[in-house]
């Protein structure tokens, strides 16, 4: 596995790593209203590739296919952090969260804030994140709650 920047003509298969790692996020943490509504952010393409083009983002990539992604904005905050379901608990996740923290660093950032979903909470915890606060995020129809993190740096 080997980490790679991307670049706006990864869209398309970033966009499959987001649909696939939403869908399999299990009932407990969030409703198949809520799931839906999470995934139907993939919809707007263009913000999805000014993100890419503007933020510092990263991919997982294994038999030169990507398995996951992350995305650092402003130096300071981590946008996006997603794993395909087949790829989760082999250590992904934390390598690409080690390699923004090392640019955040690199920048002179003196922490990072992230929302994290509720299925992330455990794995942002666990690398020192903190609670900051809750949020309701409204999308569609619905709403959805995520946790507003910092970790110092
Ligand atoms: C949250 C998420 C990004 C974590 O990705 P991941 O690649 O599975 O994370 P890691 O493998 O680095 O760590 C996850 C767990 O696997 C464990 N692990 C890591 N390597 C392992 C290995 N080789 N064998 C067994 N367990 C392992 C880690 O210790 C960690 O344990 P924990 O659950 O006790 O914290 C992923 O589950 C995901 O994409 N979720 C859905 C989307 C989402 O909510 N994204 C966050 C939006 S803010």
């Amino acid at each position: 596995m080997v980490l790679e920047r991307t670049y706006v003509t990864d869209t398309t298969d970033i966009l499959k790593v987001f649909k696939h790692s939403v869908q399999q996020i299990g009932s407990l943490d969030y409703s198949q209203q809520q799931i839906e509504a999470w995934i139907s952010s993939a919809e707007d393409i263009q913000k999805w590739k000014k993100n890419i083009a503007n933020d510092y983002f990263i991919k997982a990539v294994k038999n030169d296919y990507p398995v996951g992604f992350a995305s650092l904005k402003n130096n300071n905050f981590l946008d996006y952090l997603y794993i395909s379901p087949n790829y989760q608990k082999k250590g992904i996740a934390q390598k690409l969260l080690n390699h923004l923290i090392s640019i955040a660093k690199e920048n002179k950032s003196d922490c990072i804030k992230t929302n994290s979903s509720k299925s992330a909470l455990k794995f942002f915890l666990n690398n020192g994140f903190e609670i900051l606060d809750t949020n309701i995020l409204k999308i569609g129809g619905t709403s959805l709650e995520n946790y507003k993190m910092i970790l110092m740096l």
